[in-house]
């Protein structure tokens, strides 16, 4: 068994170790849910506070030309493109994930009008679900939403298939998808693929260039720490640009905003996916958390996040052995960023690891799942992480009456 030592050894030798002083953290915690919000970085303090006192506060309405800020939704984009294989042009930052999949799904079924299915995954994130039923239904045409097994995506792709929308990382589990294989299939047979990026970007090097998929979107304010409600991106491949449609134009995605004209007229690129006023502070929040993913590489992060992932699993299986199910795949091909442990009473425990100062998150029914990032956590985070469940278990602190009702954010 790896022992306290060995920790604090990896740590003293790895290279991203001086990446954790860019994050406000609390030493006397643990947090290992940066794959659902993650922390606030140094660098948005600091752009925020650009953005707000100088920008804002002194340039005032000039800023909009002056900072930037029209472009800022595109520029941001640019920033972000390298971290999904995107090319420059190709990526926007706006709204959130759920009216960036709304958007997607409207104009793609616009380009497979003789198609009437559209596939997802029965254990998709809920909101990808309803936004897709809402979509084909908006469509008018009789589109049928099936929701499969995604092992059997093979038997489903027959040549009614308009889009297939799929989560790149399942968000229950960490499972992770083969996008290349997985797009290829659905190109073969004549459909369009959409990617949910939510669990992956920042999380796991992305390709979508080399997978040659078709439209991805993802958000803001998990792996990137671009802080609660971070605007989201999408990413849709040149060649559908001028082409896929934006079914909620709005002032700002017109190819002339300021000639205020009663006839829509599509802006070109990527910039007739906008709808409405960028979120300046919000996407100046997210700039800056950028920064510290530019003082590494998307490789060297997984490398670390595998080392974490299996470091945890191999504590956790060793000190508590038959407990919980480690539903997150052993083959690093399968596996993002986090480790999903199954247990009937996952919630108990996972409200008794918070009390402790371990913070993860339990997903309905039974799963705790605890999500591990490179820039800031270290291997004795990890394993001190383990030493406070092996009292949590011990103890059966779990049972604790007072975790009997749920809060309302789990
Ligand atoms: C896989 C997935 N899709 C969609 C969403 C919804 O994102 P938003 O609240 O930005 O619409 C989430 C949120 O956690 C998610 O995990």
């Amino acid at each position: 068994m790896t022992t306290r030592n060995e920790c604090l050894a990896l740590d003293e030798r790895d290279p991203l170790a001086a990446l954790r002083a860019e994050f406000v953290l609390n030493d006397a915690e643990i947090y290992l849910d940066g794959n659902s919000l993650g922390p606030v970085t140094r660098g948005t303090q600091r752009r925020v506070r650009e953005v707000v006192d100088r920008e804002w506060g002194e340039g005032l309405v000039r800023s909009w030309n002056a900072a930037g800020w029209i472009d800022a939704p595109l520029a941001l984009g640019d920033r972000l493109a390298p971290m999904i294989g995107a090319r420059d042009g190709e990526v926007l930052v706006a709204d959130t994930l759920t009216f960036l999949l709304a958007k997607i799904i409207g104009g793609a079924l616009e380009l497979r009008p003789e198609r009437h299915v559209v596939i997802t995954d029965e254990v998709n994130f809920h909101s990808d679900l309803y936004i897709v039923a809402a979509m084909a239904q908006l469509a008018g045409r009789g589109i049928i939403v099936k929701t499969i097994d995604r092992s059997t995506l093979g038997d489903h792709l027959g040549d009614d298939v308009a889009l297939v929308m799929l989560t790149h990382v399942d968000f229950r589990t960490g499972e992770m998808l083969d996008m290349a294989q997985i797009t290829a299939d659905v190109h073969a047979a004549g459909a369009l693929m959409l990617w949910d990026f939510a669990h992956s970007t920042g999380a796991v090097p992305l390709d979508v260039i080399g997978a040659d998929v078709d439209f991805a979107a993802g958000c803001g304010y998990k792996y990137l720490n671009g802080g609660p409600g971070a605007p989201a991106f999408m990413y849709v491949a040149a060649r559908w640009h001028g082409v896929l449609r934006n079914p909620l134009p709005g002032w700002l995605g017109h190819a002339r905003p300021f000639d205020f004209e009663p006839l829509y007229e599509s802006a070109a690129g990527m910039r007739a996916y906008v709808t409405s006023s960028p979120s300046v502070i919000a996407l100046g929040a997210l700039e800056g958390a950028l920064e510290v993913f530019e003082r590494t590489t998307m490789a060297a992060v997984r490398a670390k996040s595998l080392a974490l992932t299996d470091l945890f699993i191999a504590l956790v299986e060793e000190a508590l052995p038959g407990d919980f199910e480690v539903v997150t795949p052993r083959d690093h091909v399968r596996r993002a960023s986090q480790v999903a442990l199954r247990h009937e009473h996952g919630y108990g425990i996972v409200q008794a690891l918070i009390e402790r100062g371990v913070i993860g998150d339990f997903r309905a029914p039974d799963i705790c799942r605890f999500g591990f990032t490179p820039l800031y956590l270290r291997y004795v985070d990890v394993y001190d992480a383990v030493t406070i469940l092996v009292d949590v278990m011990t103890t059966s602190a779990y049972l604790d009456e007072r975790y009997a009702v749920r809060l309302a954010v789990t």
